[in-house]
């Protein structure tokens, strides 16, 4: 029987391993994690990450052929294949501090496997690494040998959240990217294998290491670069009386730009965009590649802009001013359906309303309580380390509340401002909500969910993004 360790049991491992699992019967899968809260998490009915359709995959096949565990070195120590699934962090301090990625978890991953392996290995890198990292462990692993053989792959993954399940089991493609040599080309094999279980072998690419590496950082990065092309059209449609969605739409329909991923927004969020394009930012530099740096740099500059913009928009609409007033925050999550809040966009928003002293009442129907008051004490760049590592702030945010649903959000609040695109708040009763706020009552839709024109009938004064304004938000001050 092939076996598999993943080490790792992250957004990334957990449902990947699950699904393979799932389409390979003859495969043990084993994920290990140095968190034991996380894999105590995967081992119980309440699994530590929400994704839709993941609960059915993992009933499925856990205690079959899909393992959980803590004990990480046994495992490594008998797979024929290892996934390293680690955070890649932005590094914090020292060369590179702000941009590069940080390797620790990856190295001592690295080690640890040449420490404990008494068999030939083939090492798939599932993180996203920088490129030429294969080459990095690769020296790790062949200093430390005993004589034994690694081979190591690159297979980066692609799935979104929210659509994880659907993303693993339909993949638009599998990359493996490996050594030109007979063992390189064997270890690729050995894992395509896996995949052909049940991905079509036309959607399987195979590539060099470095192109392997290299298509993850641009994928995100493309993708990255689209919303940020959209939201720099929402500001100039702002300012001109065109409506971001009719463009979007009229721009989607040529075929050679496709209509996905053109949605305008408070701007991207998640663990991968901002962190995968800095890497790039830096790969670059090294490089001397000053002007191909200079130009991905400004996808997440259009993104800031876009997060300090909204933020304006309510206190610039508000009397200039939000200190003391309630303001309901509709969605914390960095997109719907999942409940990761890692780099999302409320967070700076949230953060720059309480710079202005407004008082917030937060509600997402999927993130904590803890793990919003984490998020908005923690610094920069600390959240992409193992959770036991964080820095705990020691009393949360005083002027942050955590509401139960929209309408407790709501009430009493002088302005709404959504941030999430989840579905229900695309239904909710906003005459109900309006007859509990204070008046003037403002709707800032960071997502362009709500009904703009039904919502200004019942009397709210909306702000949509990249919308023809309201006539009150045309008197006030431009906003920068
Ligand atoms: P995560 O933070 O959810 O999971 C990483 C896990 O690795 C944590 O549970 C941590 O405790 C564990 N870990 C760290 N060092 C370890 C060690 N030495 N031994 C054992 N366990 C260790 O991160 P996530 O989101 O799963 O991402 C993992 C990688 O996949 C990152 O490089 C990310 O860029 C990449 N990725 C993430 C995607 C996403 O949507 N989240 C999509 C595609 C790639």
């Amino acid at each position: 029987m092939v076996k598999i360790c993943c080490i790792g049991a992250g957004y990334v491992g957990g449902p990947t391993m699950a699904v393979i699992a799932l389409n390979c019967p003859s495969i043990e899968v084993v994920v290990v994690d140095i968190s034991v809260t996380r894999i105590s998490a995967w081992n119980s009915d309440q699994l530590p990450i929400y994704e839709p359709g993941l609960n059915e995959v993992v009933k499925q096949c856990k205690g079959r052929n899909l393992f959980f565990s803590t004990d990480i070195e046994k495992h490594v120590s008998e797979a024929d294949i290892i996934f390293v699934s680690v955070n890649t962090p932005t590094k914090t301090r020292g060369l590179g501090a702000g941009k590069a990625a940080d390797l620790t978890y990856w190295e001592s991953a690295a080690r640890m496997i040449a420490d404990v392996s008494k068999s030939n290995k083939i090492v798939v890198e599932k993180s996203t690494v920088p490129v030429k990292t294969a080459e990095a462990i690769e020296r790790i692993l062949t200093h430390n040998s005993k004589g034994i053989k690694y081979q190591i792959l690159s297979n980066p993954e692609f799935l979104a959240e929210g659509t994880a399940i659907q993303d693993l089991f339909k993949p638009d493609r599998v990359l493996i990217g490996g050594r030109e040599t007979p063992d390189g080309l064997k270890a690729i094999q050995a894992l395509k294998d896996v995949y052909a279980h049940w991905v079509p072998e036309d959607r399987i690419i195979t590539t060099n290491l470095w192109s392997a590496e290299l298509s993850k950082l641009a994928a995100n990065a493309f993708l990255a670069q689209r919303i940020s092309s959209v939201n720099a059209m929402s500001a100039l449609c702002e300012a001109t009386g065109a409506d971001v969605s009719q463009v979007s739409h009229a721009v989607g329909k040529d075929s050679r730009i496709g209509p996905k991923f053109l949605n305008a927004s408070v701007g991207f969020g998640g663990s991968c965009f901002q962190k995968d394009i800095l890497n790039l930012v830096y790969i670059c530099e090294c490089n001397g590649l000053a002007e191909v740096a200079n130009y991905w740099k400004q996808v997440i500059k259009v993104n800031d802009y876009q997060k300090n913009r909204f933020v304006n928009r309510v206190v610039s609409s508000m009397f200039n001013t939000v200190s003391g007033k309630k303001i309901g925050i509709m969605g914390f999550a960095f997109k719907k359906d999942t409940g990761d809040t890692r780099e999302t966009p409320a967070i700076d928003v949230c953060k720059g309303l309480l710079g202005d002293k407004a008082r917030l009442s937060i509600y997402d129907p999927q993130v904590t309580a803890d793990q919003i008051q984490r998020d908005l004490t923690m610094s920069k760049f600390d959240w992409d380390h193992p959770i036991h590592l964080q820095p705990m702030s020691p009393t949360g945010v005083k002027q942050v509340s955590i509401a139960w649903d929209a309408y407790e959000a709501s009430k009493d609040a002088h302005a709404l401002c959504i941030l999430t695109e989840w579905d229900e708040f695309k239904t909710l009763d906003y005459r109900r909500i309006f007859d509990n706020m204070q008046k003037p009552a403002f709707v800032f839709d960071g997502r362009n969910v709500v009904n703009v024109e039904m919502l200004r009938d019942i009397g709210f004064i909306v702000y949509s993004i990249g919308k023809p304004l309201d006539p009150w938000l045309k008197d006030m001050p431009a906003v920068a």
